[in-house]
């Protein structure tokens, strides 16, 4: 069997923040969830999640396909490993453990690991790369047979040790049974008094074991996010990764560097997306579609030929060939249908729009369900809540809202129904009728001549 233990207990004080350190988001994602993500489609049976600080909000964040382990006082990596001892100790196969802070390792470097733990034969394998500026990292110390003889924690280091630009990335494939009996003789005689994982290394090595380093060649991926900076470089590299992909599958982005777009979006060939986009969470973006300049996408789900610009969609459907924007925000479920126009400064909530129909201009469309080419006027409201309850608006189909409208859910208005421009409708039109609902217009002739005097 392969095990996954996921180490995700630490505070994280370089962070200098208030949030867990794992919970602190690349590209609008925790970073413990990309770890557990690119987990979920390597070759691993079992995930092993190991919490501490903040476990409570760390566990909301992962689906049920992960197991937690609680470390409750942080002694170290190899301390925070021993916690999943119970659940792994009579297992004979490998172990990978990885640390809760390196989002950017891919699905395929952590197969490449397995795959090449395995055909050596190895007891332990750690993933390495080598960087330019080390500092921080533990250190890989060779033997003259190329293999590993230990890890030395930078601040552990001598003089010469600091110099090797050879990196421990916190990535590491075990013989199961062997990681956990060295940690049984793991100490905390070190500069930090903590219990480190990587220590086992030298232990292993020391019982006859056989240690590998496997290098991979693209460093960007082996970042652990200790500080602020790093979480923006992260943010960096993680962008230029989807967005090359997203450019390489047919995805026109003007702007990459101003384009932000999620691990979790998909978006088909010959859509256009404009500088100062945000695309996060999971979104399905149809084909030929043009998105921003400006927009917020989470999400949502986009049919083909979409037009969205200068606006904020959330948790919402659009269909093909509606066009959106400037400066509309839907949220809350809301689902748009086909051939559908929104214009500026229209606000949809927890509602379905029906095709072929228009809200071209400033209005509030909440709780309702609105029928096919029906046109919103300028100004229409759904008035959907007394105060205490929200109530929904029905609208049929072919029905005609004048400008400046009020709606007072809850409310029918039957097909093919007018409504007079400045109503405000409190009962159920029928099909058909014309509505009026607002006080008959006086002209007082003369009325101005005679206020002057
Ligand atoms: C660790 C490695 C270092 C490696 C680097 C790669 C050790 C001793 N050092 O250092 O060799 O170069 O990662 O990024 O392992 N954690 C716990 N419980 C604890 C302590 C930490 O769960 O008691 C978790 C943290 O939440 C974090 C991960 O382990 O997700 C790594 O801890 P961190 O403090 O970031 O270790 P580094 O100093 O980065
Ligand atoms: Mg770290």
């Amino acid at each position: 069997m392969n095990n996954a233990i996921i180490l995700a207990a630490g505070k994280g004080t370089r962070m200098k923040s208030e949030l867990y350190k794992v919970l602190h988001c690349v590209l609008g994602k925790p970073l413990i969830k990309h770890v557990v993500d690119n987990l979920d489609n390597a070759n691993i049976n079992r995930k092993i999640v190991v919490v501490g600080h903040g476990a409570e909000e760390v566990k909301k964040v992962l689906n049920d396909n992960v197991e937690f382990v609680l470390q409750s006082e942080q002694l170290g990596t190899g301390h925070a490993v021993m916690m999943a001892e119970p659940l792994l100790k009579n297992d004979d196969g490998i172990t990978i453990v990885i640390c809760g802070d390196t989002p950017l390792i891919t699905t395929e470097t952590i197969n490449n690991l397995l795959t090449y733990h395995a055909n050596n034969h190895a007891d332990a394998t750690i993933l390495t790369a080598i960087i330019d500026n080390p500092s921080g990292y533990g250190r890989i110390v060779r033997d003259d047979h190329n293999e590993v003889l230990k890890i030395v924690e930078h601040k552990d280091t001598n003089n010469t040790e600091r110099l090797i630009k050879e990196i421990n990335t916190g990535t590491y494939c075990f013989n199961n049974q062997k990681l956990f009996t060295a940690l049984k003789n793991v100490k905390n005689n070190n500069f930090q008094n903590e219990y480190y994982l990587t220590d086992v290394i030298e232990i292993i090595k020391n019982s006859n074991g056989k240690v590998l380093g496997y290098t991979t060649e693209d460093f960007s991926e082996t970042i652990g996010i200790n500080d602020r900076i790093a979480l923006a470089n992260a943010n960096l590299i993680l962008k230029r990764r989807i967005n090359n992909m997203h450019m390489l599958k047919g995805v026109t982005i003007i702007d990459p560097d101003n384009t932000y777009i999620s691990v979790d979006t998909k978006i088909e060939s010959d859509t256009i997306i404009y500088p100062g986009c945000v695309l996060f969470g999971n979104n399905t973006i149809g084909k030929n579609c043009i998105i921003g300049p400006n927009t917020n996408l989470e999400n949502i789900v986009i049919g083909d030929q979409v037009k969205v610009r200068e606006s904020v969609i959330s948790d919402s459907t659009i269909g093909n060939n509606t066009t959106v924007g400037p400066f509309a925000h839907f949220r809350n479920h809301t689902v748009i249908g086909d051939g559908v126009r929104i214009g500026n400064f229209v606000e949809i909530k927890n509602t379905h729009f029906g095709n072929n129909s228009n809200a071209a201009h400033l209005a509030y469309i909440g709780d309702a369900e609105v029928g096919s080419k029906v046109n919103m006027g300028c100004g229409t409201i759904t008035v959907n809540y007394d105060g205490k309850s929200k109530f929904k608006t029905v609208i049929g189909n072919n029905v005609f809202v004048g400008c400046n409208s009020n709606l007072v859910a809850p409310i029918n208005i039957g097909d093919n129904a007018y409504i007079a421009a400045g109503s405000t409708i409190t009962e159920d039109v029928p099909n058909d009728a014309l509505a009026i609902a607002r006080e008959k217009q006086t002209n007082k002739p003369g009325y101005a001549n005679k206020y002057k005097k």
